[in-house]
């Protein structure tokens, strides 16, 4: 059995004192919730500050992006060990608005989900493709290209921890969520890329998220779909009783 994982991204927002707050308010409303894992992504100024906050919860934290070397004369960037040395245990990578806005390329991607896997990170693999294509019928051929040019060079081992988020780009932020048929569609697509370069094994094993416009009143269709093991999070995380009622779809 898959263990659905609810990520919330908090994108740019958030500073030291309203992270804090949203973590008092969102910690007691997950309390003992054990059967879903939880992580969220604050920017990197903030991970530091959430440690403590964090500890006892059963919430685990996430970067929103990572360099791919691990130090250097690289001014800006920050590595899996630094993250790791924050308290990080999760990053998220290729997330469409690093794409769009900050040129990330499949092969950007690629080195930063075999760097963050050697740091011990778990990659939160983002894929996902534009209205144009969607329109365009190439959905499938989209999603097939980042799959493999993300995940090139890595080996069925290697690639055992990482996390793939699934979330079509006309999705995110827009309120318009994908139907349930439309993110099943494409979530056992991708599966089935992963089974056809890692095995069945492998295939069966992986979570696949969906992100996009997931609120507290679409998660439960989305979750009832067979091939959807999770949520990746944005504007509904960014308060503790919305992103609460998300991690507790099940209930
Ligand atoms: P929204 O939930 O705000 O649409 O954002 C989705 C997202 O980009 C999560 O990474």
């Amino acid at each position: 059995m898959r263990k659905p994982v609810i990520a919330g991204n908090w994108k740019l927002y958030k500073t030291k004192d309203e992270a804090l707050a949203l973590i008092e308010e969102l910690a007691p409303l997950v309390a003992g919730v054990t059967n879903v894992e939880i992580v969220v992504a604050p920017v990197f100024t903030v991970i530091p500050t959430l440690v403590g906050a964090l500890s006892g919860t059963g919430i685990s934290l996430a970067a929103q992006d990572v360099f791919w070397e691990e130090e250097g004369a690289y001014t800006g960037e920050v590595s899996p060990r630094m993250l790791l040395d924050a308290g990080a245990s999760h990053v998220i990578i290729g997330h469409s608005e690093r794409r769009q806005y900050f040129g990330e390329t499949d092969g950007t991607v690629n080195r930063k989900i075999k760097a963050a896997l050697k740091g011990a990170l778990v990659p939160i693999f983002c894929i996902g493709e534009t209205l144009n294509s969607r329109e365009a019928g190439e959905t499938f051929k989209v999603l097939e290209r980042q799959l493999k040019g993300g995940l090139e060079g890595l080996s069925e081992t290697q690639f055992a921890p990482v996390i793939i988020a699934y979330e079509p780009v006309w999705a995110i932020g827009t309120g318009k969520v994908a139907t349930d048929e439309q993110a099943q569609e494409a979530h056992a697509f991708i599966r089935g890329v992963v089974a056809e370069l890692y095995g069945k094994n492998a295939a069966d094993k992986v979570r696949i998220l969906y992100g996009g416009s997931v609120k507290p009143e679409n998660v439960k269709g989305l979750m009832s779909c067979p091939d959807i093991d999770g949520a990746l999070v944005g504007g509904a995380s960014l308060k503790g009783s919305s992103f609460a009622s998300i991690v507790r779809f099940g209930e």
